[in-house]
């Protein structure tokens, strides 16, 4: 078992470039192996999540050279160019890759199985399957609804006019890209915007997805091309250190490259709104996606009603929030959140348990949490093998009076590889411990 040790730390400062964007990371090996040509990624993420989208994608035949330095070089397959994987994918900790995948390979001709770690296998998958199966998709999922899921091929797909029951950039995505097999038109409408990362991307490599409001379409019949991409650093990474600036006492932190596409900005707007003091510059467009330098200082903090259209647009950065929450002054208060309980961890209770072991008051509810700030201690935590969890409560650590241990820790690796090292080299006391 590896848990972090982090010890009661003052200062944050220098310039970090985070790794790169999961969610692109994901999309980039996707629609790369599907495109003609060669796609070109700079940037990757080469943590474990991405990882098992690339090992999935060799498996059905693509070549893919890399990662190497975040570089990763594709020979698109083209649509139909995927080849059978001899066994079921194993997808690791990673539910973007099973749901994106599950729409993907639902119009292929050969079967599939998708698998993955404990929590991924305990995630809701109906989800993704239900709308799919709307589209002519044959997929079993075990009688929980969740993985394996057992994918039929050679079933053809018809579009969808779908209204998304709960917010899920995840579930969009897979039905878009089941779209891409299907005859007619494929539209799916969202209660309220969620990343746009597909739809984006799909426009790069020539596959249009005009929006309208909520709704986004794609028709049948187009082609993706192979394209260059330049993956951003990812604002859900630089999360940690935006929120570890804004609590430390002294603070001046650069973070370079970072992906600020207006679907994923809500950890700003939520921490500018309690108080911190962060700048964005040198702003631009990277591959279709804005782009900018952020500069954050330490700041007061205080307590903050988080609006609930918010939610989606920050929905990763809670576990770091609610962080912030415990050091500010007054009290927090999330609602509308209750993704949060199926995420890689129940993300409301893990943290309100933490919290609590540093003697926050923290009051989970169903669909968020009410967070008193005040002062933390040391104490033990358990991260129940949550990536955000572990690197969140390595945060308190610039206000904790006493050590923290963080147990469970390995799975930080799965989108944050280097955590440490780079935490340690900007000022975080932090070390791994092999229980
Ligand atoms: C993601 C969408 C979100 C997010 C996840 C990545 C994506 O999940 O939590 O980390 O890349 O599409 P949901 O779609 O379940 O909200």
């Amino acid at each position: 078992m590896l848990s972090f040790i982090v010890e009661p730390s003052l200062a944050l400062h220098g310039e970090l470039r985070v790794p790169g964007d999961k969610s692109i990371s994901h999309r980039a090996v996707m629609l790369g192996a599907l495109a003609e040509g060669v796609t070109e990624a700079q940037g990757f993420l080469e943590g474990e999540d991405c990882l098992a989208t690339l090992n999935a994608f060799r498996a059905m035949g693509v070549p893919i050279q890399g990662p190497a330095a975040g570089r990763v070089t594709i020979q698109g397959a083209g649509l139909r160019g995927l080849k059978a994987p001899g066994k079921p994918l194993y997808l690791g900790n990673s539910g973007t890759t099973m749901r994106l995948l599950a729409g993907l390979l639902a119009g292929q001709r050969f079967d599939t199985v998708l698998t993955g770690d404990e929590s991924l296998n305990r995630r809701p998958m109906r989800r993704i399957t239900e709308p799919l199966a709307a589209m002519g998709a044959r997929i079993e999922t075990t009688a929980a609804g969740t993985a394996p899921l057992h994918i039929q091929g050679g079933q053809p797909l018809k579009g969808i006019d779908y209204r998304l029951p709960v917010a899920s950039a995840q579930v969009k995505s897979g039905i878009l890209l089941a779209g891409l097999y299907a005859r007619g038109r494929t539209c799916v409408t969202e209660p309220v915007p969620t990343r746009d990362h597909t739809e984006r991307m799909l426009a790069g490599f020539g596959w249009p997805v005009p929006r309208s409001g909520n709704r986004v379409c794609l028709e049948s019949g187009a082609r993706l091309r192979g394209c260059a991409i330049d993956v951003p650093a990812d604002i859900s990474s630089a999360a940690f250190f935006l929120v570890g600036a804004s609590i430390a006492r002294d603070a001046e932190l650069l973070l370079r490259h970072v992906g600020v596409n207006p679907t994923r900005t809500g950890i700003i707007t939520i921490l500018r709104a309690m108080g911190a003091r962060i700048e964005l510059f040198n702003e631009r467009l990277a591959g279709g996606e804005p782009v900018a330098d952020l500069r954050v200082c330490s700041a007061r903090l205080r307590g903050v009603r988080v609006a609930e259209t918010l939610a989606p647009l920050a929905i990763d950065e809670f576990p770091a929030l609610f962080i912030a929450a415990a050091c500010a002054e007054g009290e927090t208060v999330v609602t509308g959140a209750a993704e949060l309980r199926v995420k890689e961890s129940d993300r409301i209770q893990v943290m309100a348990d933490g919290l609590r072991r540093l003697g926050v008051a923290a009051q989970p509810t169903p669909d968020g949490m009410m967070i008193r700030g005040g002062s933390l201690t040391g104490g033990t935590i358990d991260s129940h093998g949550d990536h955000r969890v572990a690197m969140a409560f390595a945060m308190a650590g610039f206000r904790a009076e006493g050590a923290i241990r963080i147990r469970d820790c390995a799975n930080v690796d799965t989108s944050f590889p280097g955590f440490v090292e780079l935490s340690r080299k900007a000022g975080l006391t932090i070390r791994h411990d092999k229980e």
